[in-house]
């Protein structure tokens, strides 16, 4: 092996003919504390649970009767490892799932509630053992609101109607009436709803300008019933990522009424559905496609905002990402419609990569959810009966909690770049904020998974005295945290921040998420 020393703009790396050694890169970033952006709302790290594969059915609800410690049929582990992500809102009951459900189906007394088949995931029996009320109590428990999937694509408006004035009506009638014998007196907050999911596939499969007629008529019979603000934003189904002309054709056609358009993007490898890509065991060349993959949802939410821009350039509407993550193949590598997959640390830093892209477009994007909390694709926790494991993915949503409803800062990253063969990738990408407790938050994604980077950031306006902070990173690129072991990828105390004359100097470990808070 012939060794050679590179040095080029801004990297620093001994390098072995044919592979990258462990090296140093060097990058720079101007944090412009006197200019603050948007508000980053917290629903940005919103979650998505679907009746899907174990996403429900042992990820949350194991019954009153079950040995696994509950409240009411919920899994107490889940809800307390979930009120420490302070999870803002969750999106229930799908995707595909949600434009196939009758929610009648899911209220009153459970042992009366009919068994239906799962058409879209697998054809699985559905025990309707966990319904709306059963879902409020999830929402309640966690402490996060409730984002509602109304079936458009297999049901007349009048479902979604009722369904809303059974649970939010505080009147005397047939519908709250109901709800109050099932056990509920109180209405329910529904402060987000969305109508119709998928529209262009699973819910539908319809043509932009018929969705936008079908959601103009949806939702003239839509009505919040009084709710206080923020009460029911009505979220239209968008766009399957660089779909632009969905965003076109709804924005043109149906803007004015709704007050949100949700957007789907997930990571993949390049050949998408034809072969995703193993969770454990990849390659350096899978992990720089995958992080190539994550980072393109930056052009897609930036096009599909200037398109909402040309109908409302006031940016009344809001641009949903209510689903986005990693899908690959399951752990067996069969293709399985449970969609349970591993995560690892690359999915950690993937995590941490999107937080920092979707806290630059705030100004449009104020929803976002991950597919999906429990089980299922990139999930937070993963159950194995009585067992439970955090997930990389977890700690990385765990070191971000600062960010919900932080002041966005301008953070002027300048990157060297990470690449194999034609696939090259910035080595970091990070974002700042100003949080709530008067702290400011510097967030990094090492996504170079051979070399540290040593990030100088001058701080400008910024007086700053002490920093302190967290990291995510392992040995392993696809290092998971196991049942019944003590986790290995959780966020840890970093030291590798130093404070001198105005610039803030970080040495970020390869393939790591850093967050550092500077008083
Ligand atoms: O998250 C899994 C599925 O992916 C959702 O049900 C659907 O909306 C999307 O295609």
């Amino acid at each position: 092996m012939k060794w050679t020393f590179k040095k080029l703009a801004g990297i620093c790396t001994l390098c072995a003919a044919g592979g990258a050694l462990a090296g140093t890169q060097l990058a720079t970033a101007q944090l412009h504390a006197d200019q603050p952006g948007p508000l980053i709302p917290r629903y940005i790290y919103g979650q998505f649970s679907e009746h899907l594969g174990r996403g429900i059915y042992d990820g949350v609800w194991v019954g009153e009767k079950s040995a696994i410690p509950n409240v009411r049929g919920i899994r107490s582990d889940v809800v307390q490892a979930l009120r420490e992500l302070k999870v803002p809102l969750i999106r229930w009951p799908g995707g595909c799932f949600a434009d196939d459900y009758n929610w009648r189906d899911g209220i009153g007394p459970r042992d009366k509630r009919p068994g239906r088949k799962n058409n879209w995931w697998t054809g699985k029996p559905e025990s309707n053992q966990f319904g709306t009320h059963e879902f409020m109590d999830f929402a309640d428990q966690v402490g996060a609101d409730a984002y509602i999937g109304i079936n458009l694509g297999s049901a007349p408006p009048r479902e979604m109607r009722d369904w809303m004035e059974y649970m939010t009506s505080d009147g005397d009638n047939a519908l709250a009436n109901e709800r109050r014998k099932n056990g509920r007196a109180q209405p329910f907050k529904v402060p987000v709803v969305g109508i119709g999911n998928e529209s262009w596939g699973c819910g539908g499969n319809m043509r932009a300008e018929y969705y936008a007629d079908e959601y103009r008529r949806f939702q003239t019979f839509f009505h919040n019933n009084g709710q206080a603000a923020p009460a029911a934003i009505r979220v239209a189904s968008g766009a399957n990522k660089d779909d632009y002309n969905w965003t076109e054709v709804v924005m043109k056609q149906a803007g004015e009424k709704l007050d949100g358009l949700s957007l789907h993007y997930y990571t993949m490898p390049p050949d998408e559905w034809k072969d995703k890509g193993k969770t454990t065991g990849f390659s350096k060349e899978e992990w720089v496609t995958i992080f190539a993959s994550a980072l393109r949802i930056d052009e897609i939410i930036g096009k599909h905002s200037a398109i909402m821009d040309k109908y409302d350039p006031k940016k009344r509407v809001a641009l949903y990402v209510d689903e986005w993550g990693t899908w690959y193949k399951t752990d067996s590598g069969e293709f399985d419609w449970d969609l349970y997959q591993q995560n690892t640390l690359r999915d950690g830093v993937v995590a941490a990569a999107h937080f920092n892209i979707f806290h630059r477009h705030t100004d449009r994007v104020k929803q976002t959810s991950i597919a999906q909390t429990m089980n299922v694709l990139q999930a937070m926790i993963l159950t194995d009966g009585p067992k439970m494991v955090l997930t990389p993915t977890y700690y990385t949503f765990k070191m971000y909690v600062p960010f919900q409803d932080a002041t966005a800062l301008p953070l002027d990253v300048s990157s060297p770049s990470y690449r194999i063969g034609a696939t090259a990738i910035p080595s970091i990408n990070a974002s700042a904020a100003k949080g709530k407790d008067g702290k400011t938050y510097i967030a990094i994604a090492n996504m170079n998974p051979d070399d540290n980077v040593v990030l100088s950031v001058a701080l400008g306006s910024l007086a700053a005295s002490k920093v302190s902070g967290q990291v995510l990173t392992a040995q392993k690129m696809d290092q998971l945290n196991e049942f019944g072991k003590a986790p290995v990828v959780t966020a840890q105390a970093y030291k590798g921040a130093t404070l001198a004359g105005g610039t803030l100097k970080l040495d970020l470990p390869a393939k790591s998420v850093v967050v550092v808070s500077l008083e």
